[in-house]
């Protein structure tokens, strides 16, 4: 069959490279693609957030199935309006990608659903929006309530910090409209996992358990990122807890979105907190993590075409997943500046030879300028390793970083850290 894939980035290139791979799959399209992804699709200059422009080729290429990689096209309808033209998709509806499309509803739905989550409230007016971070303390958590691509979270040290967060999102500075709402959170402390579902109306079927690292400098500090590198299996999510997950945080939420009239069709993403009082919801997203996707695909041994074929028609029940034993690990080489600012066009050198130190390069920010890559975004490459452990995925992705020539790239070097010591070697 013939799939076509909407986005450009890491994920959707980690998707295209499983797609080509897949038994059922002959052609893939990607649009817009990126100069990684011409590698295992054929990239039609189309953009991610281009819904009439999306239509428009999925009417032209009529594919026997659409893949939607990224979260602003679900939350903008883009499957809603697939699906009433008879495409098959992947990928939820308007209505269910408002779990990610605000963290307001989400939160809401949370409570409602009996969703273990950290306590929260929803301000909009920027003094009561202080006099709650005064009256709660810091540590703190302030979060933009709309789309902010990873990088509308805040976690706050100081009571004036918070402030100063809050008031520069509700002001609209900060991250446009996403900001006019805010989610203030109290702080949870613990270990982060991220447990992603292939979800086709009842039907919800675990993918295999990651870990990323959002903060941008080692040891998890610095600002938050959307992603800086990611390793599957995560070893902090036992079968027990991949269990309590499945039943106490994705039905629950599956089950109250479909109360509310909307059924779920595609990737629900749970990002969860194992702390010292049992497992926290830190958001839903209602798409492949960007990184966790490049471990995952990695590591997926099934048709990745057939079972998103099989999700997207409902007949997803009885399929089982198939996954290699092995540790994949995918470090992220980001512009030097990102999240904020970043030069754009430096040369980026030495990707055959990353690559042919054993990984896989996949590509997110870049593009091709006479002939050359070049760097166009702020999360760039996705330097992907598999091994029997993650420390020996570790050591093969950053042996194979050496060879990479860009002066302006930045990458943290401890990517799988908290693995690594578990392994105790
Ligand atoms: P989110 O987009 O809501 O997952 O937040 C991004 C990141 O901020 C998470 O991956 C956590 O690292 C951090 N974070 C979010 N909420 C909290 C919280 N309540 N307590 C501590 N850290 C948080
Ligand atoms: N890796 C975090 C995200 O995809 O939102």
């Amino acid at each position: 069959m013939k799939v076509l894939v909407v986005g450009g980035g890491g994920r959707e290139h980690a998707l295209c490279w499983k797609l080509k791979r897949s038994a059922s799959v002959t052609e893939v399209v990607c649009a817009p693609g990126n100069p990684g992804i011409v590698q295992d699709a054929r990239c039609v200059n189309v953009g991610a957030e281009d819904i009439d422009g999306l239509m428009t080729l999925a009417r032209d290429e009529k594919p026997r199935l659409v893949v939607i990689g990224p979260e602003v096209a679900l939350v903008k309808g883009l499957a809603n309006q697939l699906r009433a033209e008879g495409f098959a998709v992947y990928g939820p509806d308007a209505a269910a990608a408002e779990l990610e499309g605000s963290k307001s509803f989400s939160k809401d739905l949370m409570h409602e659903a009996g969703v273990p989550t950290a306590k929260f409230e929803t301000h909009t007016d920027p003094d009561k929006a202080e006099a709650l971070i005064r009256a709660w303390g810091a540590p703190i958590v302030v979060k933009a309530s709309g789309l902010a691509a990873g990088k509308g979270v805040i976690v706050a040290q100081s009571i004036e910090e918070a402030v100063g967060a809050a008031r520069d999102m509700l002001s609209g500075n900060a991250f446009g409209d996403a900001g006019s709402q805010v989610v203030i959170e109290e702080f949870l402390a613990g270990e982060e996992a991220s447990c992603l579902f292939l979800v086709s109306g009842d039907t919800i079927l675990p993918l295999a358990s990651s870990q990323d690292h959002k903060a941008l400098l080692d040891d998890d500090l610095g600002p938050n990122t959307g992603g800086m590198g990611a390793y599957s299996p995560a070893p902090c999510i036992s079968p027990a807890i991949e269990q309590e997950v499945l039943k106490s945080i994705a039905r629950p939420i599956i089950a109250a979105l479909k109360a509310r009239g909307a059924e779920f069709i595609g990737t629900l993403y749970a990002g969860i907190m194992l702390t010292a009082n049992g497992l926290k919801t830190l958001e839903f997203n209602v798409r492949f993590g960007d990184p966790e996707c490049q471990p995952l695909m990695y590591r997926l041994q099934s048709d990745l075409g057939e079972v998103l074929l099989a999700a997207a028609e409902k007949r997803l029940d009885g399929v089982e997943l198939e996954w290699d034993e092995r540790k994949a690990l995918c470090v992220v080489v980001v512009s030097d500046g990102y999240p904020t600012d970043f030069e754009k066009g430096q040369v980026i050198g030495g990707l055959d030879a990353v690559e042919a130190a054993g990984t896989t390069v996949f590509h997110a920010g870049t593009a091709e300028q006479d002939g050359v890559i070049v760097n166009n975004g702020g999360r760039v490459l996705g330097v992907t390793a598999l091994a029997d452990t993650v420390a020996e995925a570790q050591s093969l992705a950053y042996d194979a970083l050496e060879n990479l020539n860009w002066q302006g790239g930045f990458y943290r070097k401890d990517i799988g850290y908290r693995a690594v010591q578990r392994e105790g070697v």
